[in-house]
This record gives C-alpha cells, sequence and structure tokens, in this order.
C-alpha cells in the first residue's frame, strides 16, 4: 500500500478505537519499559494489574535501583518467567550507575539492556522517543503478510527479513509509537489469526489479502 494514506487510516482508527490500557497515557520510557517486559510473555489483562501495582511500588528507575532483588521478585509473583524481572532490576543498575539516570532515545541502545531484544527495544524507541522503528511481533507479522499479501513463510529467516523490510517501509516518521501499538490492536482485535473481522478492519482498502479473499490463507508457516 501507499505508505501514507495506510499509516493515516491506522492512525485516524487509533485515535477514535485504541484500547484503553495504562501505560498508554504516558510518555515516561521507564513506565513504557516495565510495560513492554510485562508484556512480552504475559497477556494485557494480566499486565495491567501488575503494572499499577509495579509502578505504585517502583514508581522511578531510582526506585528500582535501590531495591533489593527480593522486592523486586516479591511484585512478580504470579507473572512467571523471573528472569525478566532480574534483568529489569539489573539494567535499573545500569542506567543509573553507568547512565547517570538517563535513558537510551534509540532502539540500537535499548537492546544493549539486559532483558531488552530488538522487538522490544523498538516497542520502547517507537513509543517513548518517536523513533521511526517498527515493533515486528507475530500479530504484526500476521497482518503485514496479509496486507501486502506474502507467500514467504513468516517462521523463516527470509519472511521475517520481507516482512521486517516491509514494516520498515510503512512505518512513518511521525507517531511511529501509536503506528506500532495501533497494529498491535488491529493484530488482537480484528485481524486475528482464524476468523479477521475485514468489514471492521480500518485498513481494509490498503489490504491485498483482503482484496483477493486470501485473508484465510495467510500468514504461511513452514511445518517444523
Ligand atoms: N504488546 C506488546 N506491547 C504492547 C503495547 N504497547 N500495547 C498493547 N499490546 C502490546
Amino acid at each position: 500500500p501507499n505508505a501514507e494514506r495506510f499509516a493515516r487510516a491506522l492512525l485516524e482508527w487509533y485515535d477514535t478505537h485504541r484500547r484503553d490500557l495504562p501505560w498508554r497515557g504516558t510518555r515516561d520510557p521507564y513506565a513504557i519499559w516495565v510495560s513492554e517486559i510485562m508484556l512480552q510473555q504475559t497477556q494485557v489483562a494480566r499486565v495491567a494489574e501488575y503494572f499499577a501495582r509495579w509502578m505504585a511500588r517502583f514508581p522511578t528507575v531510582q526506585a528500582l535501583a535501590e531495591a533489593s532483588l527480593d522486592d523486586v521478585l516479591k511484585l512478580w509473583e504470579g507473572l512467571g518467567y523471573y528472569s525478566r524481572a532480574r534483568n529489569l532490576h539489573k539494567a535499573a543498575k545500569v542506567i543509573v550507575e553507568e547512565r547517570q539516570g538517563r535513558f537510551p532515545r534509540t532502539a540500537a541502545e535499548w537492546q544493549k539492556l539486559p532483558g531488552v531484544g530488538p522487538y522490544t527495544a523498538a516497542a520502547i524507541a517507537s513509543i517513548a522517543f518517536g523513533e521511526p522503528v517498527a515493533a515486528l511481533d507475530g500479530n504484526l507479522k500476521r497482518v503485514l503478510a496479509r496486507v501486502c499479501l506474502v507467500e514467504t513463510p513468516i517462521n523463516t529467516p527470509e519472511g521475517t527479513r520481507l516482512l521486517h523490510d516491509i514494516a520498515q517501509a510503512l512505518v512513518p516518521s511521525q507517531r511511529a509509537g501509536d503506528w506500532n501499538q495501533a497494529l498491535m490492536d488491529v493484530g488482537a482485535e480484528i485481524c486475528t489469526p482464524r476468523s479477521p473481522r475485514c468489514l471492521l478492519c480500518p485498513v481494509q482498502t490498503h489490504c491485498a489479502a483482503a482484496a483477493h479473499q486470501r485473508q484465510h490463507d495467510l500468514p504461511r508457516r513452514r511445518a517444523r
């Protein structure tokens, strides 16, 4: 699709239909970082509960850096994948002690912190700092494979590379964080794996799969 028109349709929809999530009212990099780490392996509804408690107990990166690992792990109890909590604590110390409390501003810099991979780094840098980078998770891959009629299996290096290039070509220079989160919402609520709700989709008119009735065949996966 035309990148400008695609982004305009998507962002207009996001302005009126976005999910109201607790970490979406802020540009505080600390809050956004915490939310993205929690969201790595945990459902949105569950993260919402834990996120509020976490921010009340550790409201700043300084508070987190000064906390004991025991207290940090205690607050994480029930979320699972405890290495996420250990890495948050470790990275908070790095930010406070080695970076004078200054957060990275780019995805490349975020990725140097423990627990932050390419997807999470792009999500944080785009949402908190507006860096125009695509946060390519499973949802974005599915949506973009349909929009662009990508027949390459998405669970292969070639598929990932192709979708990464497509996403990067479409991400707007303004509002990249909203663009990423809009696609996450479309993926979660409309462009679902089994029964996509194309009639409700803000980018249906830009979607090659919808135009050819191929939405149920895509994305393709290589059996493994
Ligand atoms: N999953 C990962 N990051 C998210 C975000 N910012 N909003 C909604 N779902 C997400």
